[in-house]
């Protein structure tokens, strides 16, 4: 069974047996050291979880390789022990990284509690970095797919952004090009990264709410403010908020909103005094704001001030190169969800995927996918399950009366249209060949013909 090491370090036999004897009943594996060399030599070989370390030692003061410690074994807690507590040793202690003190003669009642909460604390702060290392790998740019010149472009500038110390930013976009998770890659892979990121739909606050749940509220500022209450831009403190629609902003608000950018500062509702903050305040929106501002139905002001740093994120339709690779990504993402073999597209999948116009951008490509990973029979993504709207780009080839069949504003590949029409007779025929022949208005001859060409037979 695994034990968790503890190093003793006292020059004193009769603490180290004392102690030697407690903690070995207590499961734990036990280590000694009389002074600071060797001390230093066993947490650097045993990197034990943790040291008990006296203060007056032979060789110096324990106090003194507190920092040492810290960088040889990062995770070791360290419980200093102590003669006659003197408080300031107690302090230069805590402050340089020590998790706790006891005294001597040590009471092993309060060994054992100190420990236990110590080892705790530990496998916390080991759980919490695990988290974070995984949230900011979740949210990291590296997730972002963007193989096109313009999206390319998009991520060297949002990258360049979150470093910097520039607390507006304007993302602009359609709906789906990724503003929310580019604003969460934005804050993660910021030095703001170990504080929140808030995020709030303008569009979705009732006006009348909205002014309070973003600066909070004073005691008695109205009737049911029976205390006073912290805002999410207080929360956010030293953090991002993300404000998502913000064309959507009362104009009044908005004005608040740009007195926060210039001041830093903001005030309750029913304050009088401006408490300061930092917080970085990444606004999107899926409209023009520009042409909004200029129609005048969002503040002029605002928008010169949020768009000094504006990120555009261009439509999916105008960075075919991208479609494929973000096909690629979410097939395998669903894959693993749910646990299917799809090898990829299927030639006249691809074709139609990289003429679709994608008018939900990268969220309807991944719907599209998800759907028909669930429906597919196949191990290739067909036309089969793919919405109507883009698998035909054939209901496109509707007749009209003295056109016949109209060909779309785009235009269609020949090769595609005839290779999907035999595709669906075969399927609907349920590979009877004659029958998917008739279906066609073709002999036999000619199906088989077809089907050997595109590889079906
Ligand atoms: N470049 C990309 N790489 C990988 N996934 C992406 C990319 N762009 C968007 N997505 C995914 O597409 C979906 C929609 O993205 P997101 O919610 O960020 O869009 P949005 O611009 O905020 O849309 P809306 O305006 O509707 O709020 C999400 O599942 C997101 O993870
Ligand atoms: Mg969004």
């Amino acid at each position: 069974m695994f034990k968790e090491k503890v190093l003793v370090v006292d020059d004193d036999e009769l603490v180290r047996w004392s102690a030697r004897q407690a903690l070995k009943s207590w499961g734990y594996e036990v280590h000694e050291a009389t002074d600071i060399k060797t001390a230093l030599t066993t947490i650097d070989a045993e990197r034990p979880g943790a040291v008990l370390l006296d203060i007056h030692l032979p060789d110096g003061s324990g106090l003194d390789i507190l920092r040492e410690i810290r960088q040889l074994s990062p995770q070791t807690i360290v419980i200093m022990i102590t003669g006659n507590v003197q408080v300031a040793d107690t302090l230069s202690a805590l402050r340089g990284g020590a998790y706790d003190f006891i005294s001597k003669p040590i009471n092993l009642d309060e060994l054992q509690v100190t420990l236990r909460n110590g080892f705790e604390t530990k496998k916390l702060r080991q759980e919490v970095n695990k988290i974070k290392t995984e949230r900011s790998r979740l949210f990291s740019f590296e997730q972002i797919v963007g193989h096109s010149p313009s999206m390319k472009e998009t991520l060297a500038l949002a990258r360049k952004v979150a470093e910097s110390e520039a607390t507006s930013v304007l993302l602009l976009g359609e709906s789906g090009t990724g503003k929310d998770l580019l604003a969460k890659a934005i804050h993660y892979a910021s030095r703001r990264s170990d504080r929140p990121f808030v995020a709030i739909n303008c569009a979705t606050l009732p006006a009348n709410l909205i002014e309070s749940e973003l600066f909070g509220y004073e005691k008695g500022a109205f009737t049911d403010a029976k205390s006073r209450k912290e805002g999410l831009f207080e929360q956010a403190d030293g953090g991002t908020i993300f404000l998502d629609e913000i064309g959507e902003m009362e104009l009044s608000l908005q004005a608040k909103l740009l007195r926060v950018l210039e001041e830093s500062s903001f005030r309750r509702v029913g304050g009088l005094k401006d408490i300061p903050l930092d917080v970085r305040v990444i606004a999107a929106s899926n409209r023009d704001l520009r042409v909004e501002a200029e129609a005048g139905r969002f503040r002029l002001d605002l928008y010169y001030r949020l768009s000094v740093i504006q990120i555009d994120i261009p439509p999916l339709r105008k960075r075919s190169e991208d479609i494929l690779g973000l096909a690629e990504t979410y097939i395998a993402h669903f894959n693993e969800k749910l646990r299917r073999h799809i090898k990829g597209l299927a030639p006249e999948t691809k074709a139609v995927f990289l003429r679709y116009n994608w008018p939900g951008n990268v969220r309807e490509l991944r719907n599209c996918i998800e759907r028909a990973m669930i429906l597919e029979e196949s191990d290739l993504i067909t036309l089969k399950y793919l919405p109507r709207g883009i698998a035909c780009d054939f209901s496109t080839l509707s007749t009209e009366p003295d056109k016949g069949f109209v060909l779309p504003p785009g235009g269609v590949k020949l090769e595609e249209v005839e290779l999907s029409l035999v595709r669906q007779a075969m399927e609907r025929s349920n590979g009877n060949q004659t029958r998917a022949a008739e279906l066609l208005g073709i002999s036999r001859d000619q199906l088989r013909y077809r089907l050997k060409k595109i590889g079906l037979a």
